[in-house]
C-alpha cells in the first residue's frame, strides 16, 4: 500500500477501505508519512469527505493510535463531555465543578483553542501554576481522591487526533464534518468515559453553520458512540452570538468564577443547566431533566460547587489567591470602550467576528506555536435583543497593542448590527439528539 495511492483516490472522490485508513492515521502517527502527504490527503476529505463507515474506521484507527484508559476503578460510569468549539465557551469550566460536587466523577480531557475558536485548557492554564499535563496514573488518582481532573490531551492518547488537529488548524480543514467527528469521537472513546454528552455548537461562532448541519454531525458521533458502545446524548446549542460576557482566556476564567458564585448571564445557565441535566441523567444520578436543572442551581446557590471548584483548581497546582481576590489576575494595558452610534436594540452580534477580533488581540494562536495573551479579550455589554442608545457603551476591548486595540474596537463596533423593532429572543437550546 502507498500514500500516494490513497490520496489519489480520495482526491478522486473515491471510497477509502478500512485498511488505506489505518495505513494513514498509523503512518502519520509513526512519522513515515510526511506533514505535506497528510495535509493533501486531509484536504481531500475536506473537499470530498467521507462516508459514515469511513469515519467510524478513521475514528477507531485515531482511538487506537495510542493507549486507551480504563476508568471502571474510578466507577462503573462515567460520564464525559464535549463541546464542538464556539466563542466565548466556558461553559466546561463552569459545569464541571458542579457535577462533581454532586458526587459524579469528572475525568476529562480537555483541548486548546482551534481556528477562531477558544480552548478549555488554554482558559485553565490563565491561572498561574494550573498544570494541564498530569501523568494519566496522577489524572486517574485526583479524580478517584476529590472526583474532578482535566487534563490536556496527553501525547499518550489518540496521538494521531493530536497531530491531524494541529495540522488542520494550520491548513484551513477544520470544518469538516467527518474530520470533527472522529476528532472528538476517537479521544473521547480512548479517554475511558462509558457515556458521553457533547454540546453540538450551531451558527456563524461554531464549525456547523446551520442546524440541518449541526444534527447530522450529532446523528455521525451518536452513531459511531453506539458502535463503540458509549451512549451518546448530543445537546445542540446556539453559538451565532458568543456565550456569555466574556471572550478572551483570563476573563472567561473570571466571568466562571463569577458564575459559580451565582452570577451568570442567562445562555450561561440556559446551558449549564441543560447539558448538566443530561450528565446527572446518563450517570444514572436522575431520570427527570427539570430536577436535575434544580439541583445544578441548588448546589451554586449552597456554594457546594464553588468549593469543589477551589479543591479541583488547587489538587492541579493553580494559585487559589488569583480565584479568591480576581484583582490579581494581570490587566490588559488598554481598556477601550466600544460606544453606540444607534437608537434601538442589537439584532445581530457576529460570534465568528467576535472570535477572530479576539484571536488578532492575542488571545488565541495563528500558528501552532504562537503562544498566547491570557489578558486581552473582549467584555460585551450588550448582546442580542438589548436596548441601545447613542453613547452606550457596547463592549469592552482588552488590549497590550495599542494599534491592534484599535482595529479591535472599529472591528468589534462592526460586528455589531441594530434595529428599530425589538429583535425575537435568541433560543438558547437548539435541541437535543
Ligand atoms: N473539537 C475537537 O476536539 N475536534 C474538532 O475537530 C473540533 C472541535
Amino acid at each position: 500500500m502507498n500514500i500516494l495511492d490513497i490520496i489519489a483516490k480520495k482526491r478522486d472522490k473515491q471510497e477509502l477501505t478500512k485498511e488505506e485508513i489505518e495505513f494513514f492515521i498509523n503512518g502519520y502517527t509513526n512519522g513515515t508519512i510526511t506533514d505535506y502527504q497528510a495535509a493533501a490527503l486531509i484536504m481531500a476529505i475536506y473537499i470530498n469527505g467521507m462516508n459514515s463507515r469511513e469515519t467510524t474506521d478513521m475514528t477507531m484507527s485515531m482511538t487506537n493510535s495510542g493507549e486507551t484508559l480504563d476508568l471502571s476503578s474510578i466507577s462503573n460510569i462515567v460520564v464525559d463531555k464535549h463541546s464542538t468549539g464556539g466563542v466565548g465557551d466556558k461553559i466546561t469550566i463552569i459545569l464541571v465543578p458542579i457535577i462533581a460536587s454532586l458526587g459524579i466523577p469528572v475525568a476529562k480531557m480537555s483541548g486548546r483553542g482551534l481556528g477562531f475558536t477558544g480552548g478549555t485548557i488554554d482558559k485553565l492554564e490563565s491561572i498561574p501554576g494550573y498544570n494541564a499535563s498530569l501523568e494519566l496514573k496522577e489524572f486517574v488518582d485526583n479524580v478517584k481522591k476529590i472526583g474532578i481532573s482535566v487534563i490536556g490531551q496527553t501525547m499518550n492518547l489518540a496521538p494521531a487526533d493530536k497531530k491531524i488537529y494541529a495540522l488542520r488548524d494550520t491548513i484551513s480543514c477544520v470544518d469538516s464534518m467527518p474530520l470533527i467527528a472522529s476528532s472528538i469521537m476517537s479521544k473521547k472513546i480512548a479517554a475511558g468515559a462509558n457515556k458521553l454528552v457533547l454540546e453540538v455548537t450551531c451558527g456563524n461562532g461554531a464549525f456547523m453553520k446551520n442546524k440541518e448541519d449541526a444534527i447530522k454531525l450529532a446523528n455521525e458521533m451518536k452513531e459511531i458512540g453506539k458502535l463503540a458502545n458509549k451512549e451518546t446524548i448530543c445537546v445542540l446549542t446556539n453559538m451565532n452570538e458568543p456565550i456569555g460576557k466574556t471572550v478572551g482566556n483570563t476573563l472567561e476564567i473570571i466571568e466562571a468564577i463569577d458564575a459559580l458564585k451565582g452570577n451568570m448571564s442567562d445562555d450561561v445557565e440556559t446551558i449549564i443547566t441543560t447539558v448538566g441535566a443530561y450528565i446527572i441523567k446518563l450517570s444514572g444520578n436522575g431520570n427527570n431533566i427539570e430536577e436535575n436543572k434544580l439541583k445544578i442551581m441548588e448546589n451554586i446557590k449552597n456554594g457546594k460547587a464553588y468549593n469543589k471548584f477551589i479543591e479541583w483548581i488547587s489538587s492541579q497546582g493553580g494559585d487559589i489567591s488569583y480565584v479568591e481576590n480576581i484583582e490579581k489576575f494581570e490587566k490588559a494595558k488598554y481598556i477601550m470602550p466600544v460606544i453606540s452610534k444607534c437608537d434601538g436594540y442589537v439584532s445581530k452580534l457576529n460570534a465568528l467576528d467576535v472570535g477572530k477580533i479576539s484571536v488578532n488581540l492575542g488571545a488565541g494562536r495563528m500558528k501552532k506555536e504562537d503562544g498566547i495573551d491570557n489578558s486581552v479579550g473582549i467584555v460585551l455589554n450588550k448582546k442580542i435583543s438589548e436596548k441601545v442608545a447613542v453613547g452606550d457603551i457596547l463592549a469592552y476591548v482588552y488590549a497590550n497593542d495599542e494599534v491592534k486595540g484599535n482595529k479591535a474596537v472599529e472591528d468589534l463596533y462592526n460586528a455589531y448590527e441594530f434595529s428599530k423593532n425589538e429583535p425575537e429572543k435568541q433560543e438558547h437550546i437548539l435541541g437535543i439528539v
